[in-house]
Formats: structure tokens, sequence, C-alpha cells
């Protein structure tokens, strides 16, 4: 079609592209999720099709060497047509807000209702949180810096992460606590006194993702359900530093039992 600048515009594009990729006519879910989670998207359900999502207009390519991201079209045990994201852009790739929330856009046009977004976190209270246990996300601090919604548009962000899909989570996983996910451009983790300020204002996990794509799924109509999975404390909780092969192998081998919780609330929806 015409190439535009309109992100929105982009994403009705890319979402037409994606029905004809998948050949499915309309999504009911969307989840996103980091690069490392295959194991967990196996667990949602069927594969249906997979392409790269530089198949579809309007996605980066990875901006570090490495592969693109890539969307999976997966029919649950429920029968519903689920959308995987498995990678996603950051803010600290460098590219703008745009391509980090385009996925979400696409998904929410190609008709997914409900935006599941996951992350790897860090645990800003290692007094009550475990490395490799998941928390529901009940509100974020955005300290990005950045806003995926430019113009006089004032969007309502009272209930960012549905309520509803948060207790319906609690009846599959009662054990299950809440969260406020504090939000960094990143590249680096924070400073020790940084996550000191993060704990003062309330928050529960600290990251580099998810809250722009929350509000582009709240801004386009969708219901949002949010997970981090905590892979360490924050910087000086616990004295050690971060690392980054760590936190990716705490992803790694807890992607399974991510699957499996995912699966069950995809299942519920
Ligand atoms: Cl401690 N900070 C941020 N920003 N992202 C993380 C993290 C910490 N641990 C995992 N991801």
């Amino acid at each position: 079609g015409e190439v535009t600048n309109d992100p929105y515009a982009l994403a009705t594009d890319a979402a037409t592209a994606l029905r004809s990729a998948t050949g499915v006519e309309s999504f009911d879910v969307a989840l996103v999720m980091g690069s490392g989670w295959v194991p967990a998207a196996d667990a949602i359900g069927e594969t249906v099709a997979e392409i790269p999502v530089t198949d579809l207009p309007g996605f980066a390519p990875p901006a570090v060497a490495g592969h693109a991201g890539r969307v999976r079209a997966v029919r649950t045990e429920s029968g519903k047509n689920a959308l995987i994201f498995l990678g996603r852009t950051h803010l600290y790739e460098g590219r703008g807000v745009e391509p980090v929330v385009h996925g979400v856009r696409t998904a929410v046009r190609a008709g997914a209702r409900t935006v599941v977004l996951t992350n790897a976190a860090g645990g800003l209270r290692p007094e009550t949180q475990e490395v490799g246990e998941a928390v529901l996300i009940s509100d974020h601090i955005n300290l990005t810096g950045a806003n995926p919604i430019t113009g006089a548009t004032f969007v309502d962000l009272t209930e960012v992460y549905s309520r509803r899909l948060r207790d319906l989570v609690r009846g599959v996983e009662p054990t299950m606590t809440e969260g406020v996910y504090v939000a960094f451009r990143g590249p680096t983790y924070e400073t020790p006194a940084e996550i000191q300020m993060c704990r003062v204002l309330g928050g529960d996990m600290v990251g580099m993702s998810t809250v722009l794509e929350a509000v582009a799924a709240r801004e386009a109509g969708a219901e949002v359900l949010g997970i981090s999975l905590v892979t360490n404390p924050g910087a000086g909780l616990v004295g050690k530093p971060l690392n980054h092969e760590e936190v990716l192998q705490v992803g790694r081998t807890t992607a399974a039992r991510m699957g499996v919780l995912l699966a069950g609330i995809v299942n519920k929806l």
C-alpha cells in the first residue's frame, strides 16, 4: 500500500499483512514476551504460523546484531486465537517510541481486545520477593521520559492494568502477588540510589519495557494484563553486581513454568 508516516495507519497496514501472512482473520489475545521465552510460547497452544516481524510493515530490524523478533499465531486449547510476539523493541535501542509500541498497535487492529505484557524485572522488595517469582503488575511509574501518544490526547490511566484480569489470574494462581512496575529507559541498570528512590516511590519491580506498550494498548481500547518475572534484586539491595547473562538465564530456566501459568490464564479469558 501507500508508504505512511502515520503510526496508526502503519499499524492498520501491518494488521492486514499479519492476517494474510497467518491466515487468521481475527485474534482474541496478544502476548508480548522476551526473545528467550520460546518455551513459554510453546505452552500456549498449537502454532498456526510464525514469521519474522520484519516481514510486516513498520517493524524495525534488530538494532543490536542478532535475530529479528518473531510473531507466532497460536490456537489455544480453549479455541482462542493468540498472537505471540517473541522479542520486542526497547526504547534503549534508540529508535524512539513508535517501534516500541507498533506490535501492540498492530495486534489490537488485528482484533486483540486483551494484551498480555510480560517482562523480566529487577525486584525492589527482596525481603518478600523470590528470584524466579512472577508478580502481577498493578500499576506503573513511567520514568522513561517517553510517551507513545503525542498531541492533546488525554488518555485516562486510572486502571492501565485491568483489575478484572488480575482477579481472573488470582482465580488460577491464588498466591500471586501484585506490585508497581517502575520503568527506566535503560540500557544501564539503575544505581543503588535510584533503586532506593524507586522503593520510596512505592515501586516493587524495575525494568526497561512494558509501560509504553501498556499505554498504547489502553489508547487503542484493549484490556491489559502485565506480569513481571523477578530475575534479580535491584542494584545494591543484596550487595552483588547485576549481570545481564544471569538475568537472561533466570528467564530461560523459568520460561516453561511461565508458559504453564500464561496458558492457564489465556484459557480462562
Ligand atoms: Cl535491576 N533493572 C532494570 N531496569 N531492568 C531489569 C533489572 C533491573 N533486572 C532485570 N531487568
